[in-house]
């Protein structure tokens, strides 16, 4: 009797030790996709002197990450659906290594373009890999943790890279900014040797015993892994898969433009322009100098970081669909204010505490971003997709976050020529608003429910607010 309790008390320390190393692993591919959506913006001014670049150039340094993003989540839905989920992080892991040095060694900008399309085909793969690998190698009851842990590297790479470009800018040593993102990317590629292969996806080419092992590697009893098996099993019952099942499914076509919208409600709520325009934001409220600038993105850096914390805290609680809602009730009021306060600064109007709101208002609205639509939006993306189409849907649905992140960059300068910075904020208000509606009337609570069972209520023709609890 003591003898079986102390193998029991092992096994659940072991499953445990597993699931900290899978979480690990899956963040540090988090870490990487960080860093690199944060490194660039402390390191584009010394490149552009360096290599004397036009505008359009600088732009282009800029978004040929974003467009190698792109194409890297598009393919990755092959990749991940006939390699697996470990062999596709390794060829992120190894990209991410040649992307690095081939940036930080570049002689020319043609080089450098080229390594930073390699670098965002690396993130195009880490963002759609991990979320999904997570979700597949955890327990429905702290799934959406493990996958707000990976948003939450997400965010701490943002901040490091914010931190080591300032530290960097002393010198003006560009190279060591990018170069030195090789190091976490080669601690990458070996934590991924030592992960094991999603057990969904095993089962799914038909792997069923190597499944069940891993299973139970990550279960505190064999009863609890099989019963897992099981509903594994009766999902893959259905034939079928990603795009024909998309062509013939209008469920599975529901799932999958749900996933989209989802990612461009995310990408629209305008965070990355609160992100990349904080600098400015804080010239205008009154902090000139560079290195009062340095430290206002580094305060924004980890902002972001620390209201992560609080979705990991609620999401598997509250709940998926109160947060959302919440969330973009906080972006819509966060950058209403802060439209106002730049429109009374603009007019001449300008105590300091107008310039203090102006602040406030804008580590507020990252804060309601970064405890909702940030990670909630990765974490039902990762989990309405049924089981069969998941690699296409996922693909579609982070592709969509890339490309109207590349729009988002694209016009926010256009807009504010045209309708002045506060209306710019003010539309992307209007936008928040409306995500609320449509977090009302289209988004499921997925929390505490299986994969498996989300994947019933959709294939039986449920409304989409309806397929989860
Ligand atoms: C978004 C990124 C954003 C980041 C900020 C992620 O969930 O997809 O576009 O830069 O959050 O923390």
């Amino acid at each position: 009797m003591e003898e079986n309790f102390a193998s029991d008390t092992q096994r659940i320390a072991k499953a445990k030790k597993m699931k900290i190393f899978v979480s690990f692993a899956a963040g540090m591919a988090g870490l990487l996709f960080g860093l690199d959506i944060g490194v660039i913006s402390g390191a584009l001014p010394f490149i552009t002197t360096q290599f004397e670049l036009s505008h359009q150039l600088q732009e282009w340094v800029v978004s040929a990450m974003m467009l190698g993003a792109a194409i890297g989540a598009i393919s990755t839905g092959w990749i991940s659906f006939n390699l697996g989920r470990k062999k596709s992080l390794m060829t992120g892991a190894t990209l991410f290594v040649l992307g690095s040095l081939g940036s930080a060694l570049a002689p020319n900008v043609e080089i450098l373009l080229i390594s930073r399309v390699l670098l965002g085909f690396a993130v195009g793969i880490a963002s759609y890999v991990a979320p999904l690998y997570l979700s597949e190698m955890s327990e429905k009851e702290d799934r959406g943790k493990l996958i707000s842990m990976y948003q939450m590297m997400v965010t701490i790479g943002i901040l490091v890279a914010f931190l080591s470009d300032t530290a960097f800018s002393y010198s003006g040593n560009w190279r060591m900014m990018l170069g030195i993102i090789s190091l976490p990317a080669l601690l990458l590629m070996c934590a991924v040797f030592g992960l094991p292969d999603s057990p969904r996806w095993l089962a799914s080419k038909g792997k069923f015993e190597k499944a069940k092992e891993i299973l139970r590697m990550f279960s505190p009893t064999d009863d609890k892994a099989d019963a897992e098996f099981k509903e594994i099993h009766q999902s893959l019952e259905i034939k079928q898969e990603g795009w024909s099942l998309f062509k013939e499914n209008k469920n599975v076509r529901r799932a999958v433009y749900l996933g989209m919208l989802l990612q461009a409600m995310q990408q629209f709520t305008g965070m990355n322009v609160i992100l990349y325009y904080a600098p400015q934001i804080f010239k205008h409220a009154g902090f000139a100098s560079t290195e009062q600038q340095m430290i206002a993105t580094v305060i924004c850096g980890a902002t972001n970081v620390l209201a992560t914390l609080i979705a990991m805290k609620t999401v598997d609680n509250s709940g998926r669909k109160p947060i959302l809602k919440i969330g973009f009730a906080g972006i819509a009021l966060g950058t209403f204010l802060l439209g106002v306060c730049l429109y009374m600064i603009n007019s001449g109007f300008n105590p300091l505490w107008i310039s203090v709101l102006a602040v406030i208002m804008t580590l507020f609205t990252i804060t309601s971003f970064a405890m909702s639509a940030g990670p909630v939006v990765w974490v039902l993306c990762s989990e309405i997709q049924p089981l069969k189409s998941r690699d296409f849907g996922v693909a579609c649905s982070t592709t969509t976050n890339w490309i109207v992140n590349m729009i988002i960059g694209a016009t926010f300068l256009t807009l504010i020529a045209k309708f002045g910075i506060a209306a710019t904020f003010w539309i992307y208000t209007a936008l928040n608003i409306s995500f609320i509606v449509l977090t009302i009337l289209l988004v499921p609570e997925t929390k505490g429910i299986s994969l498996e069972g989300i994947e019933k209520n959709l294939m039986e023709g449920k409304r989409l607010r309806d397929i989860g609890i």
